[in-house]
């Protein structure tokens, strides 16, 4: 029996009073230090804001974030840093090399859908250190070919996306001199994804900057693609910390793998059996379980999404020439499908008014889904 509409959607009306602690300015400092680093744009579409009966609509397309084609770099390129200077708080990759023992490098490791381990990969080559980087089975070639073109090592496995987290640890344990940058944490398992999580940071600094230079007002409804949701955590972190508006955050999952949702409905934090989806990046069975409790208390909205709500939505933004791939495009086809919930236009706030950002965090070179 397939799921209704209300099987796939969760709200919190109590979300928008927590607080969270406030994020660090020192990432988007070291982020700017980048070679290539410039904010991605944020793209006006009033045809979807008609579409969705709202004030305006923003795209941020990440699909050409520091030479990469997603926003991945964001998180990796600081947990990087962090990790290679003991958790300090690096100004420049400048400082972060200089600090390295060429007598013995580190390897860094790390397990990824496609984004995450090709922007690992590329700080890896940045930095002249070995990479060794697992894929889950489901990956498109497209996706292990970009991470191979960073120079990394690549073993792809008949496996989940937990299950090559596993292997990465692993791998990890074998390697004295490795670093395992995940962007998933488990206990005992916490710096680094936090760090990952602070560094996805510098994108919602961009959209509030942005939104204010294109003289919006703040946003109303961030709508954000979801797979363990470390970058949930982080967008949920800045707008319930220091950010000028308290926005409701919408949490956007394939049905194929929808284990924050399903974390969120039964209180307590779930894994899935993950099934296949075009939006790979997002295909996770597990919430990282350092973000669950900021998901329980911070999300206001959740819902799960099928392949062909997002192929829909990729139409749409083609149409617009707005260039995502399937997580990105996930965001669009997450709000039009919230919107056929009944209540839930009042559950979210939203008026003719009202601000809606669309988070695409990828291009279609990260992702050719076909
Ligand atoms: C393009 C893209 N969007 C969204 C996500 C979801 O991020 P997270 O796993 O932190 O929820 C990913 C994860 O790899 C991704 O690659």
């Amino acid at each position: 029996m397939s799921p209704t509409l209300n099987d796939v959607w969760y709200s919190n009306p109590r979300a928008r009073e927590w607080t969270a602690a406030p994020s660090s300015r020192s990432v988007a400092a070291f982020h700017q230090s980048l070679n290539n680093y410039a904010p991605t744009p944020l793209i006006e579409v009033p045809s979807i804001a008609s579409e969705l009966s709202v004030g305006r609509v923003f795209v941020k397309d990440e699909s050409s974030r520091l030479d990469l084609s997603a926003f991945k770099i964001l998180g990796a390129s600081w947990a990087v840093a962090r990790a290679l200077t003991d958790g300090d708080t690096p100004t420049s990759l400048a400082q972060v090399a200089s600090g390295i023992n060429r007598e013995a490098p580190p390897t860094l490791i790390a397990a990824t859908d496609g984004n995450h381990g090709r922007a690992v990969a590329h700080m890896a080559k940045l930095l002249d250190l070995e990479c060794f980087i697992v894929i889950p089975r489901g990956v498109s070639d497209q996706a292990i070919d970009n991470v191979c073109g960073e120079g990394a090592g690549v073993e792809v496995i008949d496996g989940t996306y937990d299950d090559a987290v596993l292997r990465a640890r692993d791998i990890t344990h074998s390697i004295t001199t490795s670093i395992h940058v995940q962007d998933m944490s488990w206990p005992g398992y916490e710096d680094i994804p936090q760090w990952i999580i602070d560094g996805y940071a510098t994108m919602c600094v961009e959209v509030d900057q942005q939104l204010l230079d294109m003289g919006s007002a703040p946003v109303d409804l961030v709508a954000v693609p979801v797979g363990v949701g470390s970058f949930l955590h982080s967008v949920v972190s800045h707008y319930r910390g220091n950010a000028l508006s308290r926005p409701v955050v919408l949490s956007i999952e394939p049905t194929a793998a929808a284990c924050v949702l399903a974390s969120l409905q039964h209180e307590e934090l779930t894994s899935v059996d993950t099934g296949v989806t075009i939006m790979s990046g997002m295909n996770c069975g597990t919430p990282s379980s350092d973000s669950w409790p900021v998901h329980r208390a911070g999300v206001d909205a959740a819902i799960a999404i099928s392949d062909d709500d997002t192929r829909a939505a990729l139409a749409t933004l083609h149409d617009l020439d707005i260039d995502a791939g399937p997580c990105g495009a996930a965001t669009l086809a997450g709000v039009r499908s919230a919107l056929q919930v009944p209540g839930s236009r009042f559950d979210m706030g939203l008026t003719q008014n009202s601000v809606v950002v669309l988070l695409s965090t990828e291009g279609r070179a990260a992702n050719p889904f076909s």
